[in-house]
């Protein structure tokens, strides 16, 4: 299919873009580059055979949809284009919600524009909030504790009021669980811009000599060690889901949300030990509070995508700590080394 990939040049979606090009899809992505760089796409390029187009643009630009799309003619979209910092979604509210939401609308207006009934959305499992019970399923209650978690959730309802209306439409709403881990070939990666929020690049930091220490949120949660458990998933099991979902899309109809996760979870502690293994060195650790909004533990029921998209993890904890030292030690800089 040829699929336009709005924020190809990020994190996830750069992954994706070569798992869609092996399975012969065509890409187009569209990125304008307020959190990642073009060397990505230079990499990307580097390591398919593949076809990739792309724009630079933002999402809430119309008219370059627009021609975009004319040019193009997407039979799919996957939208991963969208601000993620929790933090600073509370400072600013309406910046996010500009992005996340009215983003979603003007690239629906331009699908509708151009007759492109599929949507991949990046949506995440913050839209639970609080855990009433574990693993979370999809029909857990949703009830986001952060404006980020909010401007995903509500994005949801858009695409899901959105395939009520148009009947041939379809949205597969991707709930992520803790992306982590980079590319076997170790030339793409997570390239975290300022000092990160999230725990795996903050080890691989510290584990490069970035960073001194790494800060562990709380020790007294009801977890067999104390320290926040995660579902952590390998950020190409992940992009993989990606590809499941285009095909899933393809004969569907409606909106329909899935977990992506392993089922599986690991505290702080389980990933320094890890990271440890994987880089053959000691990572410092300083004991701090808790992290206000942290929850003590999450983990997915991926089993709706085991079964609907024919989708598996495969990569283990192993994988994803081996990998994401292979790309922190080869890039110690990120792409701004190249
Ligand atoms: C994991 C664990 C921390 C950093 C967030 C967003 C979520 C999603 C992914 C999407 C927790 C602990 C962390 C550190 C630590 N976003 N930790 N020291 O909070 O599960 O999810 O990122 O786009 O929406 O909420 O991930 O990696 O920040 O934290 O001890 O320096 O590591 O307390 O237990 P989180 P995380």
């Amino acid at each position: 299919m040829r699929v336009l990939v709005t924020g190809g040049a990020g994190y996830i979606g750069s992954h994706t873009l070569l798992e869609l090009m092996a399975q012969g899809h065509e890409v187009c992505v569209l990125d304008n580059y307020s959190n990642a760089t073009p060397e990505v796409l230079t990499r990307v390029r580097s390591l398919s055979n593949g076809v990739m187009h792309d724009y630079v643009g933002d999402v809430r630009d119309a008219d370059k949809l627009d021609e975009v799309m004319q040019d193009f003619q997407p039979e799919a979209v996957i939208h991963f284009a969208g601000l993620k910092a929790v933090g600073e979604s509370t400072q600013k509210p309406l910046h996010y919600y500009d992005v996340n939401v009215s983003g979603t609308l003007t690239l629906l207006h331009a699908m509708g524009r151009a007759g492109c009934k599929r949507i991949v959305f990046s949506s995440s499992a913050t839209v639970y909030g609080e855990p009433v019970y574990l693993p979370y399923d999809e029909a857990h209650p949703t009830n986001p504790t952060s404006v980020y978690g909010r401007s995903k959730l509500i994005a949801e309802q858009i695409l899901t009021d959105w395939t009520a209306a148009y009947p041939e439409s379809t949205a597969v709403l991707l709930r992520y669980f803790n992306p982590v881990g980079a590319h076997a070939s170790a030339q793409i990666g997570e390239d975290p811009k300022d000092i990160p929020n999230n725990l795996m690049p903050f080890i691989a930091q510290v584990a490069v000599g970035k960073r001194d220490a790494l800060q562990v949120f709380g020790d007294d949660y009801d977890t067999p060690d104390g320290t926040g458990m995660r579902d952590y998933i390998h950020v190409v099991d992940l992009a993989r889901a990606h590809v499941a979902a285009i095909t899933y899309a393809q004969d569907a109809t409606g909106a329909r949300p899935f977990n992506i996760g392993t089922g599986q979870s690991y505290s702080v502690r389980d990933m320094v030990a890890a990271f440890e293994r994987a880089c053959g060195k000691p990572i410092a650790t300083k004991q701090a509070p808790r992290r206000e909004g942290d929850i003590a533990a999450m983990q997915a029921d991926s089993t709706r995508a085991n079964e609907e998209l024919k989708w598996e993890a495969a990569h283990d904890l192993d994988a994803m700590t081996a990998s994401t030292w292979a790309w922190q030690s080869k890039n110690p800089n990120g792409y701004d080394g190249s």
